[in-house]
C-alpha cells in the first residue's frame, strides 16, 4: 500500500517539485497550501492551511484531521526567506522568524507523533553546528532554521523509533533572493535527494559542524 506523506509549503518552489517527485514514486502525497493550489492528479490531495498563527496551525491540523491521521512522512518545507541587514534586526524580527519556521513544523510534528504512524520527518533547516559564520542579511531566517536542527536532534532523542533528519537545500534555480557566487540547483535534483533521504536511502549528510566541512552522525538521526 502506498505511504502517505504531509508536504508543506508544497505550492512553492521546492515543494512543486517535491509533490512531482513523491506523488510519482508511488506516495499518497498530501501537499499543503495557503493560496495557490497545485493540479489535482490522482494521488495528490491538497490541504489549504494558513501558518501565520499558532491559531491557523490549529486550524489546519484539525480540518484535515482525518486524512493527517494516514501520515508516515513528513516534509517540513514550508519557511518563506526574509532578508533584513543584520544592524536592522529587531526581537520582534526573531519572534517572527521562530513563528515562520518553528511554530508550524513543531506543532505538526507533535500532531502526527500523538495521531499517525509517523516513520519520518525532515526539516528543511540548517545543517550547521557548532561555530557559524556572521550572517550580514537572513540573520534571524537563519537562526530559525539552525534551531530546527536542535529541536530535530531533540525529538531524535525521546523518539527513538522514528527517523528525523535535517536537509539544507543549495540555492534553488528560480529562486527570488539568490547567492551571487553560488550556482543555482534544480529544484528536481533537489527533490529527488529528499526522497532518497526520507525512503533512508541517502547517505547521512545530516549535522555538519560550519566551517569544518566534517559530518557528523547524531543518535537517533540516520540517513
Ligand atoms: N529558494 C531557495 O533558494 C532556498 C534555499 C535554501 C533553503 N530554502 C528553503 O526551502 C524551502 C522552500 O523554499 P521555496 O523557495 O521553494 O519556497 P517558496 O517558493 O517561497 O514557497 C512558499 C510556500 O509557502 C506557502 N505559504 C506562504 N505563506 C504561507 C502561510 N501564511 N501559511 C501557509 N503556507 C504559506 C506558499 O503557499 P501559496 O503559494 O499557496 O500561498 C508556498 O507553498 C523553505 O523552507 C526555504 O527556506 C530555499
Amino acid at each position: 500500500m502506498a505511504e502517505t506523506v504531509l508536504i508543506t509549503g508544497a505550492s512553492g518552489l521546492l515543494g512543486r517539485a517535491l509533490v512531482r517527485e513523491f506523488s510519482g514514486g508511488d506516495f499518497l502525497v498530501l501537499a499543503q497550501y495557503h493560496h495557490h493550489q497545485g493540479a489535482k492528479s490522482g494521488n495528490v490531495r491538497w490541504l489549504a492551511g494558513d501558518f501565520s498563527s499558532a491559531e491557523g496551525t490549529a486550524a489546519f491540523l484539525k480540518r484535515h484531521a482525518a486524512r493527517l491521521a494516514g501520515c508516515s512522512h513528513v516534509i517540513h518545507n514550508y519557511g518563506p526567506i526574509v532578508e533584513k541587514p543584520t544592524a536592522d534586526v529587531t526581537g520582534s524580527d526573531l519572534v517572527a522568524a521562530f513563528q515562520v519556521q518553528v511554530q508550524p513544523a513543531l506543532d505538526i510534528t507533535r500532531f502526527l507523533l500523538a495521531r499517525a504512524p509517523l516513520r519520518s520527518a525532515l526539516f528543511i533547516a540548517f545543517e550547521d553546528t557548532g561555530r557559524m559564520r556572521p550572517f550580514r542579511k537572513i540573520l534571524a531566517f537563519a537562526m530559525a532554521k539552525n534551531a530546527l536542527l536542535l529541536l530535530s536532534r531533540s525529538l531524535a532523542a525521546v523518539h527513538p523509533g522514528i527517523r528525523f533528519n535535517v536537509f539544507s537545500p543549495p540555492t534553488l534555480a528560480g529562486a527570488d533572493i539568490r547567492h551571487p557566487q553560488v550556482k543555482p540547483v534544480a529544484p528536481e535534483i533537489v527533490a529527488a535527494r529528499v526522497r532518497r533521504i526520507v525512503q533512508g536511502r541517502g547517505t547521512g549528510r545530516h549535522y555538519r559542524r560550519a566551517g569544518t566541512g566534517r559530518k557528523m552522525n547524531s543518535g537517533g538521526c540516520h540517513g
